[in-house]
């Protein structure tokens, strides 16, 4: 990874750890911070919003991302995420799959390990294989 890129993604992540003091996690204790950069350059933060009925919690990634959309964004073309507690943080399945929504493949998600590194994965790596679109298309009558 080139020095410029470096410095972008660890930026990002700085955003993403500034937003855990939003998180909003009684149940878990488990804060996590995201941020993305979206098609126009912008940046969106998220945290997870929990909710005393469990399933209803969201977690920051989908909230930095709806959070993109709802400005107006259509894409998104990096992500952060990082916890306090694990690092680095692995997204869940379901916010892998928005990302596969709305991200291309080689969109790059970025966390940081125990001692502030980097850890990359990109979006195809996170969700071969993905449920996509074009099957919809493929399985019109
Ligand atoms: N969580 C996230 O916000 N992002 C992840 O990538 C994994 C999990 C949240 C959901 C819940 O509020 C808490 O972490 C514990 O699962």
């Amino acid at each position: 990874m080139n020095e410029r890129l470096r410095a972008r993604y660890q930026d990002l992540v700085a955003r993403a750890r500034a937003a855990l003091v939003h998180a909003y996690a009684p149940y878990s204790d488990f804060r996590v911070g995201a941020a993305v950069i979206d098609d126009r350059g912008d940046i969106h933060v998220g945290v997870n919003v929990e909710n005393v009925s469990y399933g209803l919690t969201i977690c920051a990634e989908r909230t930095a991302i709806f959070a993109a959309i709802a400005a107006g964004a259509r894409r998104i073309s990096a992500i952060a995420v990082t916890s306090a507690k694990e690092r680095p943080i692995s997204p869940c399945g379901a916010c892998r799959q928005v990302m596969a929504e709305l991200c291309d493949p080689a969109v790059e998600v970025v966390s940081e390990d125990p001692d502030g590194a980097l850890v990359v994965w990109t979006v195809q790596e996170l969700l071969p294989n993905a449920f996509a679109s074009s099957a919809l298309a493929r399985g019109k009558a």
